[in-house]
């Protein structure tokens, strides 16, 4: 494969997974294809953007013609596909943009390859990226005890079961990929991950918004009583998985990625809290008191856990990271990126955006 079709890369994980593949395989052309939303933002590529075997292409996956027009221009062997409406609340409150992107967008895509592809599908990868969040929510039978929070986990085989719009239309564009496979012959992977946490996320996501309001001395909006449990894996450990999945794992198959590593929102919140305070020289407990405890998000999933022992099994993937190590890392480059984190809550990345591309 030469050609490969990275959608979503100027987004958080997008950004780490282009940034790898540019790295590690310079015999290869990288696409890098997304709209640039509020969520796209090229300052998260500022260090790979003049290489050689990296082109960016700022476009909308639903604008099917214009994806037919891309795969012929490239000559795309393989795509990996994260261009996405991300974000549970803002799913909430407009359910037609994550129904039109995440649902519509696959579609457009996987319609784009089946054309240029024309059922020659040797050395043809379509690899979708997915999350845990299609499988429901999992009971929390052990609340008070320490992580695992139960005794249940989301295998490859555990059955869709999505709550929010957000996961409903990314269990629906899982769907269609399976479809292209099953009724085409179309040579598909889907991926489902837990919550990934490092460099470059958006900060409306709890981790990078609770960094940064610490620093601001704002609120810490707690949900509800902050006992929903999330799994957490860095994400150049998941960039580094969907390395190893799209070059060899199985065609029509599913792998769970995950950190085995389960955590009570409030007990997260603690640990940045304090990790904060120690990196930026304040007294222990100095910013304890900005923990607010507020209206609890409608759906909300209570516990999600991933079971990834069938990629650990079949391809010897596991995170790398520990968890202590990896919030200590997160943390740091947030207090020492500043500049990145004020670019975007005060509105200047837009400038550039629209002197670029006239706007969003
Ligand atoms: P993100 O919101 O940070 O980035 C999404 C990117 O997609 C942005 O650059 C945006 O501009 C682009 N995009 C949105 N709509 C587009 C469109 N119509 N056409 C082209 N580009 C468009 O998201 P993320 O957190 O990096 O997530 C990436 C993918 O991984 C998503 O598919 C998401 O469902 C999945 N995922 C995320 C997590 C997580 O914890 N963040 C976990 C599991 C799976
Ligand atoms: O599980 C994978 C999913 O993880 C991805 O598919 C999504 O794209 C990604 O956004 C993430 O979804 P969550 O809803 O779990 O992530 P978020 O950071 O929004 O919230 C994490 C937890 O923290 C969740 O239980 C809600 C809670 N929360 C979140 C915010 C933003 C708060 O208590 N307060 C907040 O302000």
């Amino acid at each position: 494969m030469k050609n490969i079709l990275i959608t979503g890369g100027a987004g958080f994980i997008g950004s780490h997974v282009v940034r790898l593949f540019v790295n590690e395989y310079p015999e290869y052309r990288i696409v890098n294809l997304d709209k640039l939303t509020y969520a796209g933002n090229l300052a998260n590529l500022k260090d790979i953007e003049d290489r050689p075997n990296y082109t960016f292409v700022r476009a909308d996956i639903c604008d099917y013609d214009r994806m037919c027009e891309l795969f012929a221009e490239y000559d795309i062997d393989g795509v990996i596909h994260l261009a996405a409406e991300s974000h549970v609340d803002r799913s909430i409150k407009d359910p037609f943009t994550f129904a039109r992107t995440n649902v519509m967008g696959t579609l457009s895509l996987l319609q784009a390859a089946k054309n240029r592809w024309n059922g020659e599908w040797e050395g043809k990868r379509f690899y979708h990226i997915s999350t845990d969040e299609v499988y429901g929510a999992l009971e929390l039978t052990r609340p008070d005890g320490a992580a695992p929070y139960g005794d249940e986990f989301f295998t490859e085989t555990t059955k869709y079961d999505p709550h929010s719009p957000y996961s409903a239309s990314k269990a629906s564009s899982d769907h269609f990929v399976r479809a292209f496979h099953d009724t085409y012959g179309m040579p598909t992977i889907v991926t489902n991950c837990s919550n990934n946490y490092g460099p470059y996320q958006f900060p409306e996501k709890l981790i990078p918004l609770f960094i940064n309001n610490i620093r601001r001395g704002k609120p810490l909006p707690v949900y509800g009583r902050g006992e929903n449990v999330r799994d957490w894996l860095y994400v150049e450990d998941h960039a580094r998985a969907i390395d190893v999945i799209f070059h060899r794992g199985r065609i029509a198959e599913t792998y769970n990625i995950g950190g085995f590593n389960e955590w009570k929102n409030i007990d997260l919140i603690k640990v940045i809290v304090k990790t904060v305070d120690r990196l930026s020289g304040n007294p222990e407990g100095h910013s304890a008191g900005l923990i607010t405890y507020v209206a609890d998000r409608a759906g909300h999933d209570a516990r999600y856990a991933i079971d990834s022992n069938k990629l650990k099994r079949e391809l010897g993937w596991e995170p790398s990271l520990q968890f202590e190590e990896g919030i200590e890392k997160t943390v740091r480059w947030y207090l020492d990126n500043e500049e990145w984190m004020d670019s975007i809550t005060s509105g200047e990345y837009e400038k550039y955006y629209t002197e670029m591309y006239g706007g969003r």
